[in-house]
């Protein structure tokens, strides 16, 4: 007997509505296991509305004035995908900046649901950003590997399933390029059961103790007949935002309650797709409740990456003409663009010419701004396809070569992971890192 998946946060808080709508018509639904784009009555899938969504949940959308400190504070220009809006919204980023100046550090915490054994640039993205974070900030990064989610969540998957998947997707992010020295890589499944989890593990159940089934229930979506391992998993990773989850990364053990409070106290970061924020609300609703209390982790939320069909849909690892995957190879990802990719463009060349294209809908051109670092070259492309004067043929060769570089330059690096690597990215240990060089006295 399969269980029934459970109902989502959106379908909970409109109860009332739900069942009585019209087929076709449906509301956007946002919540960690379930992500749709509303449908007009026609049953058409719009795309996905992401100021109602902050709105709803309260977080703050990004503006100029916080990219601008971003820029004053870190030196950086800031990353493409938070110039052009991917990383649209965040919750006391502002803080984070606060603590970086006054050269104090903090925790950079991420991770992923290895729910199958290869990734997809939807998949790569949030970590690519997570890496660049890390260079700029030059903090410790933990990156949660929820192999227990995933078997918990999906009634095919059993753990092993899920723990093999871990190990496949963390040579993938390995590839990335994130510094061994600051980067701690773990499986849920294996690290519950290490020594040196001793902390994250009473982390959990100390906030279990604090979270009634009515809070899960309300964030998530439970009911009566919900596994018992669902409703606990949120404290799990919740705990994962705390630096007295990992006293090793300090190179401590700590015994004294000062010491521990201490850890407890360190800031985090947390970047991860807005369908996230749920577990992270629960989090930032409770951190102060514990013991040794832990500041409410920061957040910055990207939007869902476009899926090769267009607008309001999503990358998913069970359609491979959804997205370019890693293991593509070039010939594939070729294909799939040239076949797959929804175009904004006219239907003849003749319209095209004389009424130009529409770039806002053109797959192959967003998939260019996430991967074009020259804005003003991406900006010639979108007034000449605007235009007319660039073809939908052309669109889509510029986003061939942009993937066709990636993916190569992904699949070399991947082919260097070997277990040994693996296994010292995983491995228990005090990190290395130097924070910010020139902290400005508060
Ligand atoms: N639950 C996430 C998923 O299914 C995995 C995850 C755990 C995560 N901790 C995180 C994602 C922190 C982003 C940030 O993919």
């Amino acid at each position: 007997m399969t269980e029934p998946e459970p109902p989502s946060v959106a379908a909970l808080s409109l109860s009332e509505t739900a069942t009585t709508e019209p087929k076709g018509a449906s509301e956007q639904e946002i919540n960690p296991w379930d992500v749709q784009a509303a449908t007009d009555d026609q049953g058409n899938v719009l795309a996905f509305d992401y100021e109602a969504i902050s709105k709803k949940w309260a977080t703050n959308l990004i503006d100029k004035a916080l990219l601008e400190r971003f820029e004053r504070v870190t030196g950086h220009k800031p990353h493409r995908w938070l110039r052009r809006g991917l990383f649209f919204s965040h919750r006391d980023l502002d803080r984070i900046l606060d603590t970086y100046e006054r050269g104090e550090d903090f925790l950079l915490y991420t991770g992923r649901g290895p729910s199958s054994g290869s990734m997809h640039i939807g998949h790569t993205i949030p970590f690519e950003f997570t890496k660049w974070l890390q260079d700029v900030f030059d903090v410790p990064l933990v990156i949660m590997l929820t192999d227990d989610e995933k078997a918990l969540f999906k009634e095919s998957l059993t753990f092993e399933d899920t723990l093999k998947f871990a190990y496949e997707n963390a040579k993938d992010i390995i590839a990335l390029g994130f510094d061994l020295k600051k980067t701690f890589i773990y499986s849920d499944i294996k690290f519950y059961g290490s020594g040196g989890a001793g902390h994250f593990v009473t982390n959990a159940l100390e906030f279990s103790k604090l979270i009634t089934f009515n809070q899960v229930r309300g964030a998530f979506g439970f009911d009566a007949s919900t596994n018992t391992g669902r409703i606990f998993f949120p404290s799990f990773q919740c705990v994962a935002a705390f630096g007295s989850s990992y006293p090793f990364i300090w190179g401590e053990d700590p015994q004294s309650d000062t010491r521990f409070a201490k850890l407890a106290a360190i800031p985090c970061l947390i970047p991860c797709a807005i369908d996230q924020d749920p577990y992270f609300r629960l989090v930032r609703d409770n951190a102060n409740r514990m013991r040794f209390p832990s500041p409410k982790p920061a957040l910055i939320h990207s939007k869902f990456l476009t899926a090769l069909q267009g607008a309001g849909g999503k990358m998913s690892a069970s359609n491979p003409n959804s997205a370019i995957y890693m293991s593509d190879s070039e010939k594939q990802i070729k294909n799939k663009i040239n076949k797959h990719a929804f175009s904004g463009g006219q239907e003849t060349l003749e319209l095209h010419r004389e009424l130009g294209g529409n770039p806002d809908i053109d797959v192959p051109y967003q998939y260019l701004t996430y991967f074009e670092d020259d804005d003003e070259k991406l900006q010639g492309f979108y007034d000449a396809y605007k235009k007319g004067d660039m073809l939908t043929g052309e669109m889509k060769k510029e986003c061939v070569d942009v993937m066709i570089a990636y993916v190569r330059k992904f699949q070399e690096a991947r082919s260097k992971v070997t277990d040994e690597i693996l296994a010292e990215y995983m491995k228990i240990r005090k990190l290395e890192w130097k924070g910010n060089p020139h902290p400005t006295k508060p």
